[in-house]
């Protein structure tokens, strides 16, 4: 792996996985929206920022050229199928044997096999229908862009964030196939470990089209799962 392409490079994510990325000693291309720029200004000099929508088809294609990796931030943000546009252009412009990384979250599921509990399915509903309602975000732009992304013969993978908490690092999250595993019960993760799943899975070819759902290494329900096994 040389040179990456991170979009959605600006966020929270975004930045920890430029940090990572810059770490392993990859040559980094960032693509945020023009407006974010300033927010990429620790890593002045040190990666390429490409301004745009993440969805835009044209700068896509020219951030991703060359690419061995690609990381995407897909966010659910307004009503115009944002989300698909961004994994669309991913999928059909990055080099064909680039390893591709999505993130999202628990709420998507691969293979309908994950079992949610109450609380879980009653906060994503509310969330879902008031963001709707309101027009801020469409969670459903998200569960199709993840379809495409699994329907797609590219190197992906689409790594599944647990709720998420600021906080120095504290190793690589461990994952499940499944919510509803006992591992996954806490359902918490340093967003700091997010990145460094996200960074890591570009060269761990066992997440080739596997869709795991991640939780702290060090949360109570990593532990005991670690300790029997
Ligand atoms: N937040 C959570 O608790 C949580 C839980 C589980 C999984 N996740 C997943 O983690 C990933 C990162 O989420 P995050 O919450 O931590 O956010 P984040 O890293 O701060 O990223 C937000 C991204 O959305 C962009 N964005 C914000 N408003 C937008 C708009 N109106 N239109 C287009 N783009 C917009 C931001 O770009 P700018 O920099 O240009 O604003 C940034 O790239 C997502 O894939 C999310 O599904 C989050």
């Amino acid at each position: 792996m040389k040179k990456v392409c991170i979009v959605g490079a600006s966020g929270k994510l975004g930045q920890y996985m430029v940090q990572h990325a810059l770490d392993r000693g990859y040559e980094v291309v960032g693509v945020c929206r023009e407006r974010s720029i300033g927010k990429l200004d620790a890593f002045k000099g040190r990666i390429t920022v490409i301004p745009g929508a993440t969805n835009d088809r044209e700068v896509i294609k020219k951030a991703v050229a060359g690419c061995d990796g690609v990381l995407t931030v897909l966010v659910p943000w307004g009503v115009q199928q944002y989300s698909t546009g961004t994994a669309q252009a991913v999928i059909d412009h990055a080099p064909p044997d680039a390893r591709l990384i999505f993130s999202c979250g628990w709420h998507i599921t691969r293979d309908g096999q994950d079992v949610y509990s109450r609380s879980f399915k009653a906060t994503v509903k509310t969330f879902g229908w008031l963001a709707r309602l309101v027009r801020v975000a469409d969670l459903d732009d998200q569960v199709e862009a993840c379809r495409r992304v699994f329907a797609s013969d590219t190197r992906w993978t689409v790594v599944r964030g647990s709720d998420l908490e600021e906080g120095e690092s504290q190793g690589l999250p461990v994952w499940s196939r499944h919510v509803g595993d006992p591992i996954l019960k806490s359902n918490i993760t340093r967003r700091v470990d997010f990145a460094l799943f996200m960074v890591e899975a570009l060269e761990n070819d066992e997440l080739i089209h596997e869709a795991p759902a991640i939780v702290g290494c060090q949360t109570p329900s990593a532990l005991a799962i670690k300790t029997v096994r």
